[in-house]
Formats: C-alpha cells, structure tokens, sequence
C-alpha cells in the first residue's frame, strides 16, 4: 500500500482508518473520499487530501485512482442493517452497484480492493455457536444479502480478473469517535454515551441476546494487516471471519457497572432489530484468519469498557 484512497471517510469506520492509514503512509498518500454532505471536517480535512467520490459514479472514483495514482482501495461506502431494510434498493444500489463500479476501477486500473463484510452474511440457518469460517450464508436481510453478494463478487474478481481483493467479516463496532447509524448492533455503543451521561440506557435488544462485538482499535488493525498481510497464505479471501468478544445486554451492562455502579438500564425492545440480531451468529470462530494472515484481538470487554468510560466521560465533563 502506497497511495490510498477510502470510499467513505466520514462514517463510522472510516473517519479513524482514515487518520489510522495517515499515520502509517503519511498524509498525502491516503485520499479521504467523500459524498456530498458528508464532507471531512477538522483534522480528517486538514491532514491529507479529499476528494468528492460518490461510490454509485464510476466516473468519480476512475478520476480520484487516475489524479492521485492509487493502489489501495478500502470501500466503506454502506447502510447498516436496519437502515438497510427501510431503504433496500438504496442499499443494493450502494453495496453492490457500488463495489462493482470500485472492482471495475480496481481491475482496469490494478487496484488492491478491501472491502468490509459483516456478521451480517449469516442467517437463521448458519450454526449460532462459533460459526464456522466456512459455512451457510442464508441471510434474509438486505444488509445480509449486499454482504454475500459482495463475498461473492470481490472472489469472483479475483480468481476471473486477478484483482487483489480481501475482506473480513466485522462484528458490531464499538468506538467512541464516530457513532454509526442504524445498525442492529449500535446498542453497544449507545449504552455507554447513556453510562457516561448518568442517564437510564433504553435497551433495543433482548436479554440473552449474544452477538459478536469489536473494539474499533482492532478492527482498524485487521483492515490494515490483511492488506498487508503476505497473500501466498491466504487459503480464504472475501471474507475473513474475525472475532475478539461475544456478550448479551446482561453482560455488558454488568461491565459498565463495575465502574459506574449506579447506571440503570432498561428493556425497550425493536421488534425490527431484535429480528435481525436473532438471525445473526452468537460467536464467530476466527481460527482461519489467525491461521492465515495472524489475526489476534487485543482488547476483552473489560479493557474496551474502561477506555470506553474514560475517553466519554472526559468528553461530557463527567
Ligand atoms: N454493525 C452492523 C449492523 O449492526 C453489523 O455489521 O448493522
């Protein structure tokens, strides 16, 4: 990876891997692309370049690879889950209308693509309980079906076209940067800015409810370490299950409350994302991306929940 360009800079995911990459490649070798409404503020803005790249034109995102000589391509452009089922066509026209156009880019002009799948790509079928690497993908989500889809072409392309594409399989994200919209999984960041704001937390999720989650850190470390990680292991591509900590909303609100004794949370369950979350893996078994590219967490809940608190609570003057 020499010179970057992220699709999607300002989301949740790539507003950090955007400073991330900076840090490592330098500033003006990582292009910050963005949608109109959507522009880099502050110190995304000031620290490299940026460039309007609308992931449905192909023309826009031909010209930011073309002007700034790009190899890399990370394509975040996406709805989370349950946004996803209020705008399907939106989110097909994004996810997979989308990543063809940057695969088309990437094979005309030798691009490496790293594009996100997601715990998302499993479905009611798909054993719960450390879900297999390599096994049923039935999602009934337009979320889930964007992201199979997406498994599926990002393969295509390579073993077709030779493009250098590589995924993982995210779980829900935590960080305390930018919140994410929409996803089934956003309780999990939302029950710390309640925690660190001394208010009641409204829970969407059902008790007992175990989903796979991640502390934004390392998620960061595996989309950069799989593109650059040495490809003449990879038995596996599109995509990389990936995992660090499964819990329900019992568990970590047990784990905030070491800390703040005094949080409260209450059940007010979304028949829509408690829908999703049901249909949606218990825990991942990541043994393929350890064995292929050296995948390893570093945060457990316990550690996420004390920088989680103390970055919030810096934040809102607790
Ligand atoms: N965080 C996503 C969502 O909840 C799942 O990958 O939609």
């Amino acid at each position: 990876m020499k010179n970057v360009l992220i699709i999607g800079s300002t989301g949740q995911i790539g507003s950090e891997l955007t400073m991330k990459l900076r840090g490592i490649y330098g500033g003006a070798n990582v292009v910050a692309g963005y949608i109109p409404g959507a522009e880099p503020k502050g110190e995304l803005l000031e620290s490299g370049p940026s460039e309007i790249v609308d992931i449905t034109s192909p023309q826009q995102i031909a010209d930011a690879v073309e002007k700034y000589n790009i190899d890399t391509i990370y394509n975040l452009a996406a709805l989370l889950s349950a946004v996803a089922e209020a705008k399907p066509q939106l989110a097909w026209k994004i996810g997979i209308g989308g990543l063809f156009n940057t695969l088309e880019v990437a094979r005309e002009k030798k691009c490496a693509v790293f594009t996100p799948s997601s715990i998302g790509a499993f479905g009611n079928d798909t054993p719960k309980d450390k879900t297999p690497q390599d096994t049923i993908r039935n999602p009934r989500t337009m979320y889930g079906v964007t992201k199979v889809s997406g498994e599926l072409l990002s393969d295509y392309y390579h073993t077709r076209f030779g493009v250098d594409t590589r995924s993982v399989r995210f779980p829900g994200l935590i960080s305390y940067v930018t919140p994410p919209g929409g996803g089934t999984t956003d309780y999990a960041v939302d029950i710390y800015y309640a925690a660190a704001k001394g208010e009641t937390f409204e829970c969407p999720i059902a008790a007992g409810t175990f989903m796979d989650m991640m502390y934004m850190p390392d998620a960061l470390r595996a989309a950069i370490e799989i593109m650059e990680a040495n490809p003449d292991n990879f038995v596996h591509r599109n995509s990389f299950n990936i995992a660090s900590m499964s819990f329900d909303p019992e568990i970590i609100y047990a784990a905030i409350r070491k800390y703040v004794p005094d949080f409260k949370m209450v059940y007010k369950v979304d028949p829509l994302r408690q829908q999703i979350a049901d249909s949606w893996p218990n825990s991942l078994d990541d043994s393929c991306a350890r064995r292929e590219w050296g995948w390893k967490p570093e945060y457990d809940l316990d550690t996420m929940t004390r920088d989680m608190l103390e970055k919030l609570k810096a934040r809102f003057g607790k």
